[in-house]
């Protein structure tokens, strides 16, 4: 496998709206996708845009969100994912598995339009590295 860009960074608010705030208040960003709902996933979503990549607010949506737990540890929010771009996914997890890694589930689209897979944080210094394939604006 080879990563290619930091596309975003992970991190789990209890609310996205005070997210932003905090965002546009403490580091005057003002660039924002406004917050999209993903039921599939059980998260809402919203992004900073940086000029060089994007954080990725995430928030609970539902009682089954994988989200949850990660706030009943973290109630304030913390870091998530971080995510890097793959050109292929699917060639991207045999590779990975190829190398001992577990993946988390199977992929997906994830919140840009675009395939998506989890590897396991116990294979990455207990990060959650999310690879994904880059978006066709890009
Ligand atoms: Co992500």
């Amino acid at each position: 496998m080879k990563v290619g860009k930091l596309n975003h960074v992970g991190i789990a608010v209890p609310s996205l709206e005070e997210a932003m705030e905090t965002y546009r208040t403490l580091y005057g960003a003002t660039d924002f996708v406004e917050p999209f709902d993903m039921p599939a996933q059980g998260v809402k979503v919203a992004f900073v845009n940086l000029p060089n990549s994007q954080i990725e607010l995430i928030e609970p949506l539902g009682e089954d969100s994988p989200i949850l737990n990660y706030l009943a540890k973290n109630p304030k929010g913390g870091q998530h994912h971080v995510c890097f771009e793959v050109d292929d996914v699917n060639q991207a997890i045999e590779d990975a598995i190829a190398s001992g890694a577990s993946i988390i589930g199977k992929p997906r689209i994830g919140a840009h339009g675009t395939l998506m897979i989890f590897v396991h944080p116990k294979n990455s210094n207990g990060v959650l590295v999310e690879l994904m394939e880059p978006p066709k604006d890009h």
